[in-house]
């Protein structure tokens, strides 16, 4: 499995505390930086990370931002895209099961490396419920045309 992952200077630091969790999993993590604490606009790296999910280049992605906001309501912007910031393992599981995101966001200043470990793991482990929450889904996706 093939996971894309991207931050900004408030989000690279748990970046690559994830990148390396994952890779220690055996998981390829395509890297869309940054990778250094000079500043930089977290819309273009949620620009990023959303274009190799759309693509289909990966299963998922991840991004990071100081507080996992801002990257999140620039990639929610992308045609294709439900991007979930979560703040625990629960909130993870659950955007997968009844949201089907395809991106999860987290905070590199409000979460700890250990939970969002945790948060990736359970996101991962989850699977989409379908059902009702599949129709939840598709109005979600309607809204794009409006
Ligand atoms: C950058 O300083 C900061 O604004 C950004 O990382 C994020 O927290 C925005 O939502």
């Amino acid at each position: 499995m093939k996971i894309a992952i991207a931050a900004d200077h408030g989000g690279f630091e748990l970046k690559g505390v994830i990148i390396k969790h994952l890779e220690e999993k055996g998981f390829e993590v395509i890297n869309l930086g940054t990778d250094t604490p000079d500043s930089v606009d977290y819309s273009d790296f949620a620009e990023k990370c959303a274009s190799e999910v759309l693509d289909g280049n990966v299963a998922f992605g991840i991004v990071v931002c100081g507080t996992g906001i801002g990257i999140s309501i620039a990639a929610n912007k992308i045609n294709g895209i439900r991007c979930a910031l979560c703040h625990s393992p629960e909130t993870a599981a659950l955007a997968k099961q009844h949201n089907n995101a395809n991106i999860i966001s987290l905070g590199g200043r409000t979460t700890s490396d250990e939970m969002a470990l945790k948060i990736v793991d359970a996101f991962m482990e989850a699977e989409f419920e379908g059902g009702r929450h599949q129709r939840r889904v598709d109005k979600i996706m309607a809204l794009e045309t409006k």
